[in-house]
């Protein structure tokens, strides 16, 4: 009975054996085992995962009187750790004395190890005191189960002061504690004192230190790659060619993957070759990391080129092979080249992920191809892929954006109101990112109301709000005026604990600025001050545009000064709020100082010239904007946004037909090709005062202009215009002679009327005009 009892056990069949054990006792109640067999048959239970066998085993030993043996309760305490009942555990390694039982080195290993797996050690530390006040000496193994956890833990000291203690308990430290002081150093950052003790180890030989093994230099790889540090990374793999050690694949890896993170591509194609060379074969991993750092870079060419060698190297792409490249050509917008692969992907027998499909509907919503994504969606699904919530988000956020927020909410509603009995129902329950995209979008329609009922349902359904969510709410609600149920709101993400962050006290400013609370909007920003949140470009935007806007353009500027002394950079936004503001009350001179400071911190942009001569123009300050427009053309600015038709209207106007001739004069030398219109009033005017040569001539500047198929406001490179200067020498042309036939207004009327029709269509030019002849010569 007791052998086939045994057998049974030993062919996998324990609870069959335990049952037989069972039936055993009904006959013979105190008929006891063999300690030994006891202890086979809780090895294999345990092996095998039946707990229930184990215990009954352990009763039965119990009721028979055997006493169980130290080994029976490593084993015991080995089986309830590795099961996670670490307390269980450690209630039975307390009875073991009741059992006459001495805990050995073992056991102490054995449940050291269960406390430093569960993140615990602290208490595995203090097993070491219970260890020695049993007379067991720890062994090097326990120790550096003990240096690994602090190291895992991140307690790098705790760890350095262990490895002490093995020290001073006569022990040596072995490669292993070595290579876990410098996993732990160097995942905590600290890769510089994880070569300190690399170099210990490769130089002091007399201390009878360990030398470093692959393991070791592959940590020292790892880190010094993750650091970016890639001139340390080829010293490393210097010294392991020197030393004798053979670089195998998984160095490659480490070493490629440093590379391509860092930016290095060519180099990790070097790498590659390398590998080819030393006749080491790339992996599929060393082959993604290689596709994925191209893709990254932008290299999609050269990643596809990468997926022909690998298979042509016999190594098959794998689903992280084609996401990868997907995922490439998803970035740049190649809907089709993806579609593609995709197809190429399923007939290689190599079925997409949820990653990958999530990707390629992330990237056609980006692209606003909600039809193809619908499509997709809908082939998921169909294929019984399980959408999760990362899907789904994605489905959310493509809805809102395309204006879809009615279907998002629905679809909210869809993800809460699964079937119960599917298992994957957790995978997509709506999440706080679910919520932040509906909550936002419903705000931007301005659906407070139902913005609220769903941060209420999510509370409800206790997925938490974050500072992201009431700050979405508190900007909206100033945004739209209601401040005061914004305060409302931040009393309530106050109480929960979150701060105000950047972003919420710049919409509070905005609000209350908008409602020209200033003493309190002034006050915040103390309190921002204060509490450690130093205001940036945004604060003191809006409150300048909430202080011009009610008129207080004095202390906007004031505002401008603080920037520049604080050491807040204003941009072209905050100038052009200063310089509107100022040219609207007719202080153009501050305003001409404000474009000074703008030019010299942005630079001389096209931007705050044309916004500078606009506003000087709508002032009618036409000097000034003369000078502006004189340093634009100097520049060879475009001057599309420079309304420079209004501006010589204007000077017209203002009889100061001399100056607006400079001006279409230095524009016509600087070569620009412009709004032929421009002309008009200059040619009215001359004639008015009896200049008919000099209108003339400008008449037939209009027309040259207006024979290009299309003004570009551009400085024409090709010197067309500039070389037609000749032709108006040439007395050939028709169009002078009916300039000169006629009284002049009514030419000019003739013209409006081309311009009106549209330029271009109808050749104005003779067509035995030579123009062209003078074309790019
Ligand atoms: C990914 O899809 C598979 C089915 O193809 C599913 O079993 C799995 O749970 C999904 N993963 C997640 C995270 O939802
Ligand atoms: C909020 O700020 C206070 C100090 O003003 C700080 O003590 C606290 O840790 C901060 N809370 C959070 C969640 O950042
Ligand atoms: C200036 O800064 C504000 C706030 O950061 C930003 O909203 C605005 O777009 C910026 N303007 C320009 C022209 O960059
Ligand atoms: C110069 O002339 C060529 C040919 O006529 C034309 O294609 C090009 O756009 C012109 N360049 C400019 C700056 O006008």
């Amino acid at each position: 009975m007791v052998l086939f009892v045994g057998s049974l056990a030993k062919a996998g069949h324990v609870n069959i054996a335990v049952s037989k054990l069972n039936v055993f006792r009904l006959k013979y109640p105190n008929k006891p085992f063999s300690v030994s067999l006891y202890n086979l048959l809780i090895r294999l239970a345990l092996e095998q995962n039946y707990m229930d066998c184990v215990r009954v085993l352990y009763e039965d030993m119990i009721v028979c009187r055997v006493s169980p043996e130290t080994y029976t309760f490593n084993l015991l305490i080995g089986g309830l750790c590795d099961s996670g009942c670490l307390d269980d555990a450690r209630k039975v390694f307390d009875k073991m004395p009741e059992r006459g039982c001495v805990p050995n080195e073992f056991t102490f290993g054995i449940l050291v190890r269960g406390y430093c797996r569960d993140g615990r050690g602290e208490e595995g530390l203090e097993l070491l005191e219970v260890m020695r006040g049993m007379g067991v000496v720890p062994n090097i193994v326990i120790y550096n189960t003990l240096v690994s956890a602090f190291c895992k833990e991140g307690k790098t000291d705790e760890a350095e002061k262990l490895v002490e203690r093995i020290r001073e308990d006569g022990l040596v430290p072995n490669v292993v504690t070595f290579n876990s002081r410098i996993s732990g150093l160097c995942r905590a950052g600290k890769v510089l004192e994880a070569s300190r003790i690399f170099r210990d180890m490769q130089v002091d030989k007399e201390l009878g230190l360990p030398q470093p093994n692959t393991i070791t230099y592959n940590l020292m790889l790892e880190g010094f790659c993750k650091e970016g540090m890639m001139e340390e990374v080829e010293t490393v793999i210097e010294t392991m060619k020197e030393s004798g050690v053979s670089l195998e694949v998984q160095s490659y890896n480490i070493w490629l993957s440093g590379l391509v993170r860092n930016g290095k591509v060519l180099e990790a194609q070097d790498v590659l070759n390398e590998m080819a060379e030393k006749g080491v074969s790339p992996t599929i991993v060393s082959y993604n990391i290689m596709m994925d750092g191209l893709c990254k870079n932008g290299m999609l060419r050269d990643a596809k080129t990468v997926m022909s060698i690998m298979k042509k190297d016999g190594v098959a792409p794998d689903v992280v092979s084609y996401s990868i490249l997907l995922h490439g050509y998803c970035k740049k917008g190649k809907i089709n080249e993806a579609n593609e692969l995709l197809r190429n992907m399923i007939a290689n027998g190599c079925f997409p992920n949820n990653y990958t499909c999530n990707s390629l509907l992330e990237s056609l919503w980006k692209e606003g191809k909600v039809l193809e994504a619908e499509e997709l969606l809908n082939k998921m699904k169909e294929r019984g892929y399980a959408l999760d919530t990362v899907t789904y988000n994605i489905v959310l956020d493509g809805l809102c954006k395309s204006g879809k927020v009615d279907k998002a909410v629905e679809t909210l509603h869809e993800m809460w109101n699964q079937e119960d009995d599917d298992n994957n129902k957790n995978n997509r329950m709506p999440d706080l990112i679910t919520y932040s995209t509906i909550i936002n979008a419903l705000c931007k329609d301005g659906k407070l109301e139902e913005a609220k009922k769903k941060f209420i349902e999510m509370v409800g359904r206790n997925v938490y709000p974050d500072s992201v969510i009431y700050d979405i709410f508190v900007s909206n609600l100033c945004k739209k005026g209601k401040v005061s149920s914004a305060f409302r709101v931040l009393k309530d993400m106050e109480k929960k604990g979150y701060n105000k962050s950047l972003q919420t006290y710049n919409s509070l400013i905005l609000g209350l600025g908008m409602k020209s609370q200033f003493f309190e909007m002034y006050g915040l920003v103390d309190e921002m001050r204060e509490r450690g949140t130093s205001p940036n470009v945004c604060t003191y935007n809006n409150m300048i545009r909430c202080l011009c806007e009610s008129g207080q353009t004095d202390d906007a500027s004031k505002l401008l000064d603080e920037m520049l002394t604080k050491g807040v950079s204003p941009n072209i936004s905050t100038f052009k709020l200063l310089i509107r503001s100022l040219c609207l009350i007719g202080e153009f001179k501050p305003a001409h100082d404000v474009f000074d400071i703008s030019l010299s911190i942005c630079g001389h942009t096209e931007t705050l010239y044309s916004f500078m001569f606009n506003e000087l123009v709508a002032g009618d300050e036409l000097m000034e904007a003369k000078d502006v427009f004189m340093s634009a053309l100097d520049r060879c600015f475009e001057i599309g946004n420079f309304k420079y038709a209004d501006f010589i209207g204007r000077l017209c106007k203002a009889e100061m037909l001399e100056c607006a001739s400079d001006v279409l004069r230095k524009m016509i030398k600087s070569r620009y090709s412009f709004d032929p219109a421009s002309f008009m009033p200059v040619i009215d005017g001359l004639r008015m005062m009896g200049n008919k040569r000099e209108a003339d001539e400008f008449a037939e500047w209009m027309l040259e202009m207006g024979s290009e198929v299309k003004f570009s406001n551009q400085v024409n490179r090709n010197a067309t215009v500039f070389n037609r200067r000749k032709v108006s020498n040439n007395n050939e042309n028709n169009w002078q002679h009916i300039l000169h036939r006629d009284d002049g207004s009514r030419a000019t009327l003739k013209i409006v009327n081309k311009i009106q029709k549209g330029w271009g269509h109808a050749r104005i030019s003779n067509p035995q005009s030579p123009q062209y002849d003078f074309v790019d010569s």
